[in-house]
C-alpha cells in the first residue's frame, strides 16, 4: 500500500493507517541500505525543501537538512530567531507566506505553542511537514524511533514501551502515544504524578521505575520539558539528585530492561539517566539520530512523488 503522502501535509499521525506506516519504514530502509552501499545518488535540484524553525533544534533541523541533501533537494533552512524580521514585528504565519513566496516545493516547520499556526498549517498551498509542535506532537521523531525499533524487531506489536519522565508535556510523548496505539502497542508511564494528566492515565499503565523496566521491552526515558512548565522554580521535582534518585536510568537499574534504550535527546545526564548509560549496549540514542534521517527522506521522497 502506498504512504498516501503524495502532495500531502504531515502535521500530525492521525491521517497515517498501520500499513501507510509500515511502507514508510520499508521505504526507509531501502534509501538507507542504498545510502550504505553508495548508490543513492537522485538530482532534484529543480525541487526546493525550505525548513523554517520557530524553536532551538540540533537533530529535527538538521536530519530534515540532510535527507533533502539525500534526496538532491535545494535546501533552503533558517532558525527564525531575533536575527531575522521576527524582531520587526512580523508574525510566525507572515514569515511562513513570505518563505512560501519564495517558491519552495515543501515546508517543514517547528513552532511554540500557537493556536494561530496550529489552525494555519493545513491551509498553505504546499505540504507542510512538522518538526515538532509546542507539546501537542513531533510526527517525525515517534516515526523515526519505531523505524529505529522495527530495524531490530519486526514483531513491533509485542512490544511494551515505556515512557519514563515529563510525558505530560513531551510532544515526542504525544506521538508516541498516538503511533504506537495503532499497533496496539502496550504502553507504561513512570513519572511525576503532578505531570501526568487523567488522560495519560486512561492510556497506559503507571509504574515506579524499578517495576517499568522489569515489565517492559522498550525504554524512553524524556527530558523535563521546563520551557512548557509554568512553576519550574517551584515544583519539588527541580531538584537534579531527588529526580535521578526516582526517574533517573543507572548503570545498575538498566539491568533490569530487555530491550533497548532510547531518547529523542536532548539528554540532561544527570537527569533522566547518567553519563555512562550513552555508552551503554542497550542505547540506541545515536541510532535514532541516523535513522531519523532516513525516515525523513522516506516522508519528503513520498510528499514529493520522487522515485529514487
Ligand atoms: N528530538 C528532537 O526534537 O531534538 P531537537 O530539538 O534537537 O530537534
Amino acid at each position: 500500500m502506498p504512504s498516501g503522502l503524495k502532495d500531502q501535509s504531515l502535521l500530525s499521525l492521525a491521517t497515517l493507517n498501520k500499513s501507510q506506516i509500515l511502507n514508510l519504514f520499508e521505504r526507509a530502509s531501502e534509501i538507507k541500505n542504498k545510502k550504505k552501499s553508495g548508490q543513492l545518488n537522485p538530482n532534484n535540484s529543480h525541487k526546493t525543501v525550505a525548513i523554517v524553525f520557530f524553536e532551538p533544534s540540533t537533530r529535527t533541523r538538521g536530519s530534515f537538512q540532510f535527507a533533502g541533501f539525500n534526496l538532491g533537494l535545494n535546501v533552503y533552512s533558517q532558525y527564525f530567531d531575533a536575527s531575522t524580521s521576527l524582531i520587526k514585528g512580523e508574525s510566525e504565519e507572515d514569515t511562513i507566506q513570505n518563505v512560501i513566496a519564495l517558491g519552495p516545493d515543501v515546508l517543514v516547520v517547528r513552532y511554540n505553542e500557537s493556536h494561530t499556526l496550529d489552525k494555519s498549517l493545513d491551509k498553505f498551498k504546499i505540504p507542510v511537514v512538522s518538526g515538532g509542535g509546542g507539546s501537542k506532537g513531533h510526527p517525525t521523531q515517534a516515526l523515526g524511533d519505531l523505524f529505529t525499533l522495527w530495524l531490530e524487531e519486526k514483531n513491533i506489536e509485542k512490544q511494551k514501551f515505556l515512557l519514563v519522565g515529563d510525558v505530560g508535556h513531551s510532544r515526542v510523548a504525544a506521538s508516541h502515544i498516538e503511533l504506537l496505539t495503532k499497533f496496539g502497542i502496550e504502553l507504561g508511564f513512570c513519572g511525576p504524578d503532578e505531570w501526568m494528566t487523567p488522560e495519560l492515565k486512561k492510556k497506559g499503565r503507571l509504574f515506579s521505575l524499578e517495576e517499568g523496566l522489569k515489565w517492559c521491552t522498550l525504554c524512553m526515558p524524556l527530558r523535563i520539558q521546563w520551557e512548557r512548565h509554568e512553576d519550574r522554580d517551584t515544583s519539588r521535582w527541580n531538584n537534579q539528585d531527588l529526580y535521578f534518585e526516582h526517574f533517573g536510568v543507572n548503570a545498575q537499574n538498566i539491568k533490569l530492561l530487555k530491550g533497548p534504550l532510547m531518547s529523542p535527546g536532548p539528554i540532561n545526564f544527570g537527569w533522566e539517566m547518567s553519563y555512562e548509560i550513552r555508552d551503554h549496549e542497550k542505547c540506541r540514542v545515536l541510532e535514532q539520530v541516523e535513522n531519523g534521517v532516513f525516515m525523513r527522506t522516506a516522508i519528503l521522497a513520498e510528499i514529493l512523488g520522487l522515485k529514487l
